[in-house]
């Protein structure tokens, strides 16, 4: 199978890169033979819309740029592979300007289009057949229905172009794949998933249903905690001066983040541990003024940011002692020894949190 595998990333070290380069490794492992184009460093101008390579020159753009070769390319291949990030809801302005000038590859003459609309004719129509297209979408937001645009425009493309879309993979919460509390079983499901995705397009260049669903599991488990997590990740990064440019730092950081453990301490608790217990939990982080109150009823946990009156059990303490405690990386005994943690009331209960909230992704 030949694949023009083409990168409409920006950014080099970014999401769209490393899963295409999953994607690629999968298309290695089949035997593809592979041309990996990245449109970014290519001189690629924009389409002018003078119809010189319809009127002019039949299949000729007016600019000699790196497009004369590529067209070639696309020609030649049995599969295009598209790898791009999602910007304001469309491909990047690289892939995006690629497509534009594919115009020579057309002409004059409408036909009906495979699914029962109107395409321009394609100049060499024989070196079209059985031509597959299969796409790789990333971005940062949770919604899959912020992803139907571009996958649209993908979809119309391939009508256009008389080719046939062998799938797409759509990846949202890019980000997220670099968190530390995203469960490791999903990450790893994620990244199987491009992998095969590229052994499926090396050999019969179509995606099964199942691995374009993996490729877009959730990592965060609502759109609330998503939009927290977020929230806290560009505070985070608003005070890292250029390490905030680096996505797995910042990621460290909100992984540590006491709005962000409450949550997992909420989200977590052992109901076996918690069956038959009803308490009220009050925690308090003065250094951040942050107040949590959880509230645990046989089994179910509720999480509000308040503070309680009376508590069943009152746990002070500065925020990152809390995190280092609640990921096990501070024995609590010690804690307690330099009162750099303090509690009031049932401390029994206490005794019991370490089997109520187990450590995330454990
Ligand atoms: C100009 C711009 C526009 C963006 N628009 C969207 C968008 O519409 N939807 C979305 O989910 N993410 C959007 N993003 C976020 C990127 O898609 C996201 O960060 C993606 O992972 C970037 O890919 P990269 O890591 O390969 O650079 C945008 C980012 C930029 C820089």
């Amino acid at each position: 199978m030949k694949v023009l595998f083409l990168r409409g990333n920006p950014r080099p070290a970014g999401y769209t890169q490393r899963l295409a380069d999953l994607f690629l490794r999968g298309l290695r492992e089949a035997g593809a033979t592979v041309t990996d184009v990245n449109l970014c460093s290519q001189n690629i101008l924009p389409c002018l819309g003078c119809y010189h390579c319809w009127l002019v020159a039949p299949g000729q753009c007016v600019h000699p740029d790196a497009m004369d070769g590529l067209l070639e390319q696309v020609l030649d291949a049995d599969v295009l592979v598209c790898a791009t990030p999602i910007y304001y809801f469309s491909m990047s302005s690289s892939m995006k300007m690629f497509f534009e000038r594919t115009f020579p590859l057309a002409k004059q003459g409408l036909v009906p289009s495979g699914r029962g609309l109107t395409r321009n004719s394609i100049r060499f129509p024989e070196r079209w057949r059985g031509k597959k297209i299969i796409t790789l979408i990333t971005g940062a937001l949770r919604d899959l229905e912020v992803y139907r645009p571009a996958n649209e425009t993908f979809q119309l493309i391939a009508d256009n172009l008389d080719l046939e879309l062998g799938g797409q993979l759509t990846r949202p919460e890019a980000y997220l794949l670099d968190y530390p509390l995203s469960k490791p079983k999903t990450l790893k499901r994620i990244e199987t998933a491009f992998v095969q995705a590229g052994k499926e397009a090396g050999t019969t260049g179509r995606l099964s249903a199942k691995t374009m669903e993996e490729a877009s599991l959730p990592l965060s488990p609502s759109t609330e905690h998503f939009r927290t997590y977020s929230n806290l990740y560009w505070t985070q990064a608003m005070t890292m001066g250029a390490d905030g440019q680096v996505p797995a730092l910042v990621q460290a950081r909100v992984g540590s983040d006491v709005r962000i453990l409450m949550r997992e301490m909420a989200r977590y608790l052992n109901p076996r541990a918690a069956a038959r217990l009803r308490a009220v939990l009050q925690f308090d982080f003065p250094d951040e003024k942050l107040n949590f109150r959880l509230t645990i009823d046989r089994g179910q946990c509720t999480l509000e940011e308040t503070t309680t009156e009376r508590p069943d059990l009152r746990v002070s303490c500065q925020a990152g002692v809390w995190a280092q405690i609640f990921m096990r990386q501070l024995d609590v005994r010690e804690a307690l020894k330099d009162r750099r943690l303090t509690l009031e009331g049932d401390k029994s209960l206490f005794t019991r949190l370490d089997r109520l909230f187990p450590p995330p992704s454990a």
